[in-house]
């Protein structure tokens, strides 16, 4: 078992597959990007001895991020490695959805469960200009063929950002009313690369939660008292779906942390919002023993920084957003 040094019991790990990714969203990253060569990578085997690795230290549940995870090459057969993996409970992806059109059904044959979609708005200009250059309908098409797969329940992402989107989020929590998702509205984080953008343009929840009231004309929505992870939960009347609210900058949630990260070049990365990380690829590939390795995660795990001072201002400057993968 994974413990940290306040308690908190460590079994969840986000793995980022690659810091590609076919858009280019202006909250995430630069326009000019420069992306690691693959050499530099986890590889396919490497990823799998990892995750044999952090299931043997009480690990159950796992989530597939990226960049894009599912530009990566043999993304299918590396889900199916991952998801046979004795101890892997369970295994999510969170995505843009560009192109699971083609790929979700062989992805849930592989064993993928579950996927979260990031969608910002329904407006197709948008929706380009967020990206900076992504075609709205090939998500909507991919949302529906996750659905269709069985990737269920579906939670869509939506971050808010202001002069963006900020327009659109009542239109976003009424697809709740039609489907059956969660619809997670996100406030906006600051990380390398886009500091002053994402600073500047962020909305918080309680905004959107006020003007999702106002322009749907439900004066109390109602809050299920529910977290789901960090998300809180909110349901408009009548809706088959639910509302999320993940207002990291503005209520942290660190107390009930559960996660670590793994990091594309192989870095175990303990905060989202922290620099702190412990290079487990460098060693593994000078021929560490695995026994060495579980000393590193678990020294690692120990250190895990209480949390995040976003309040105060305190940004974490060594990765973009798509360099960590969310
Ligand atoms: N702040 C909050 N969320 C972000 N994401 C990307 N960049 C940011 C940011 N700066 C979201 C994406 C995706 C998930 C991986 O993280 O929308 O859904
Ligand atoms: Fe790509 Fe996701 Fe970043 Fe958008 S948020 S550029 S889809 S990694």
């Amino acid at each position: 078992m994974a413990n940290d040094r306040f308690g908190r019991l460590i079994h969840y790990l986000r793995i980022s597959l690659t810091d590609h990714c076919n858009l280019r969203c202006v909250y995430c990253m630069p326009e000019d990007m420069t992306f690691r060569p693959n050499a530099d990578l986890m590889q396919d085997d490497e990823i799998l001895l990892f995750v044999k690795l952090f299931t043997e230290l009480g690990f159950d549940k796992f989530r597939l991020t990226g960049g894009e995870p599912t530009v990566r090459a043999n993304i299918v057969e590396l889900v199916h490695g991952i998801a046979h993996t004795p101890g892997v409970e369970s295994l999510s992806m969170t995505t843009n959805g560009v192109l699971l059109g083609k790929i979700a059904q062989p992805l849930k044959d592989a064993g993928l469960q579950r996927v979260n979609v990031s969608l910002d708005t329904l407006d197709p200009v948008r929706f380009n200009r967020l990206t900076r250059w992504g075609k709205l309908e090939q998500v909507l098409e991919g949302i529906h063929a996750a659905e269709s797969a069985g990737l269920t329940p579906i939670k869509i992402n939506v971050v808010v950002v202001r002069g963006y989107n900020d327009m659109d989020v009542a239109e976003m929590a009424r697809l709740t009313y039609e489907n059956n998702w969660q619809v997670r509205f996100i406030e906006m984080m600051p990380f390398a690369g886009q500091t002053s953008f994402q600073k500047q343009q962020i909305v918080r929840d309680e905004e959107i939660l006020e003007r999702i009231s106002k322009e749907l004309q439900v004066p109390n929505i109602q809050n299920h008292g529910i977290l789901d992870g960090e998300a809180r939960i909110y349901r408009l009347p009548d809706a088959i779906g639910s509302l999320g609210f993940i207002s990291s900058v503005t209520l942290p949630f660190c107390a009930s942390c559960t996660r670590a990260r793994l990091t594309s070049d192989g870095k175990l990365r303990l905060c989202l919002l922290k620099e702190k990380e412990v290079d487990l690829l460098t060693p593994l590939r000078a021929g560490a023993s695995m026994e060495d390795l579980r000393t590193l995660i678990l020294d690692g795990v120990w250190q895990k920084p209480w949390g995040h001072d976003l309040a105060k201002g305190d940004v974490a400057l060594n990765r973009t957003m798509s360099q960590i993968g969310g």
